[in-house]
């Protein structure tokens, strides 16, 4: 398997922390909203909000560190239609981890409840309660939701492409270690 340059031991760490919470976010989204009404189902609620807006925190400074320093380049196999998919699947990515969390927020806030983080302290109120917005944005949050897992889908299997099909170290680049 030919040697590629990885990106920064950070960027690794945000890239696997992100993965994580995103997924933990997303499964506990889809069980709270089907549970019925109970202490339980608040305090879910209350744990997802707090992932979502770690992620979004996370994603930010993913994004300043991406910006400042410049990814690996890709495998010398890599042709230029590919190399221009996988860019725009990137961007795509970044839009949709801020869009997705954002979402959430601006459709509870519309609905009426603060973010308090952690349970510590109140974010920042950006909108007032709208009840007629509300209802357009938890569907937006939800079909940003379903974009995003097909384009995660994607993600991984262009990734699982690459290391078993091609053996070109394309993962490599994202491997956490020395
Ligand atoms: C990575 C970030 C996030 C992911 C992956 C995510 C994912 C999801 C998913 C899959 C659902 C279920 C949608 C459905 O089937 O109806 C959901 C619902 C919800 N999310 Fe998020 N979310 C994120 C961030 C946030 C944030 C930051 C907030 C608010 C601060 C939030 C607030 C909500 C609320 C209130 C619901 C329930 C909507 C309802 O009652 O139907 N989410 N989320």
């Amino acid at each position: 398997m030919p040697a590629t340059q990885r990106y920064s031991n950070f960027s690794i760490a945000l890239h696997w922390l992100i993965a994580i919470l995103i997924i933990i976010a997303f499964v506990l989204g889809n069980i709270m909203v089907d549970m019925r009404i109970s202490p339980t189902k608040l305090q879910y609620y209350s744990y997802h909000k707090w992932l979502g807006v770690t992620v979004l925190g996370f994603v930010a400074l993913r994004l300043i560190s991406r910006l400042l320093s410049k990814a690996p380049p890709y495998p010398a196999n890599m042709g230029k239609v590919q190399t221009h998919i996988a860019n725009g699947t990137h961007i795509l990515l970044y839009v949709l981890m801020f869009a997705v969390p954002l979402s959430g927020y601006f459709y509870t806030l519309a609905a009426g409840y603060p973010v308090v983080y952690l349970g510590l302290f109140e974010l920042p109120v950006l909108i007032g309660p709208n009840p007629e917005i509300k209802g357009s944005l938890k569907e937006l949050h939800e079909i940003l939701n379903n974009i995003m897992l097909v384009l995660v889908l994607l993600h991984v299997a262009a990734a699982l492409k690459h290391h078993f099909y091609d053996k070109d170290g394309l993962l490599h680049r994202m491997r956490p270690g020395p």
